[in-house]
């Protein structure tokens, strides 16, 4: 997928401005700046939900082939967590027993074994976030997008996750492209970190390799040796943008 020159404006001064970015296949990409500058918007052109002003979006992707996990789940509350897995590959034309065999087996490897039956407001929050990504991957999407989807989950609930998260795409395969404002989260799970500058006008101040193995650990990836001077140089690169801007203003 790659997003060439894109601006999007709500009416009047862009809120992003000629951002590029490319997610290689099997690639794991971090779209990573302030609040405010413009990454859900970003994310939402790529569904097609926002008409950018300017600027391309190329994908060989079909809509079906990308899965979307946002910061809250769009689990149905009147079905259970099998049936909200279900549901898509239903949809599809999946036959029901079969989709429902599916659906247990994925919640199963999200250690859901037993929780089939619950319906979403009967789930801690951890839980909720599982089933909605036994959701997308049950699809077996070749690309994920992510909106800050682990901010809402506690520090260890939330590490457990991305842990799972991290080895089910590097397992499968899949390309992400996830966008926060965490730092360090971009950098511990991704292949590249792309740093958004300050809205409003934000751009891409810089792409960054990250030069750490895999198959990763996102808690292990944290002391490797390439890890505090990658985060060092980012936040000298976005702090001297803020700097520069409040200069300017
Ligand atoms: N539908 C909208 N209409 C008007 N302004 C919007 C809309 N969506 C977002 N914005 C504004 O655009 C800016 C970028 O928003 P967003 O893409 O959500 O940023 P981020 O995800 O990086 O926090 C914010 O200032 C926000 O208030
Ligand atoms: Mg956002």
């Amino acid at each position: 997928m790659r997003v060439s020159d894109l601006t999007i404006s709500y009416g009047g001064e862009p809120v992003l401005e000629g951002a590029s970015l490319t997610v290689g296949d099997g690639r794991f990409v971090s779209l990573v700046g302030p609040s405010g500058s413009g990454k859900s918007s970003l994310l939402r052109a790529v569904i097609g939900l926002q008409r950018p002003l300017s600027g391309t979006i190329e994908t060989k992707l079909a809509r079906s082939q990308i899965g979307i996990l946002f910061q809250d789940d769009a689990l149905l509350p009147w079905k259970t967590a099998r049936d909200n897995v279900a549901l898509g590959l239903s949809l599809n034309g999946m036959e029901r027993g079969k989709a429902l065999a599916e659906a247990e087996a994925w919640l199963e490897r999200l250690d859901l074994a037993g929780f089939g039956d619950r319906f979403p407001r009967h789930l801690s929050g951890g839980q909720r976030k599982r089933v909605a990504l036994a959701q997308v991957l049950a699809m077996k999407p070749e690309l994920i997008l992510m909106d800050e989807p682990f901010a809402s989950l506690d520090a260890i609930v939330g590490a457990r996750i991305v842990k799972d998260v991290v080895a089910l795409v590097e397992g499968q395969g899949i390309s992400v492209l996830l966008v926060t404002h965490d730092l360090e989260e971009a950098i511990s799970l991704s292949d590249e970190v792309c740093l958004l500058s300050q809205g409003p006008r934000a751009h891409i101040i810089q792409h960054y390799a990250v030069p750490i193995p895999r198959p990763r650990d996102p808690i292990h990836s944290r002391t490797h040796p390439a890890f505090a001077p990658l985060y060092e140089r980012l936040w000298a690169d976005l702090s001297r943008e803020v700097d520069h801007r409040a200069e300017a203003a």
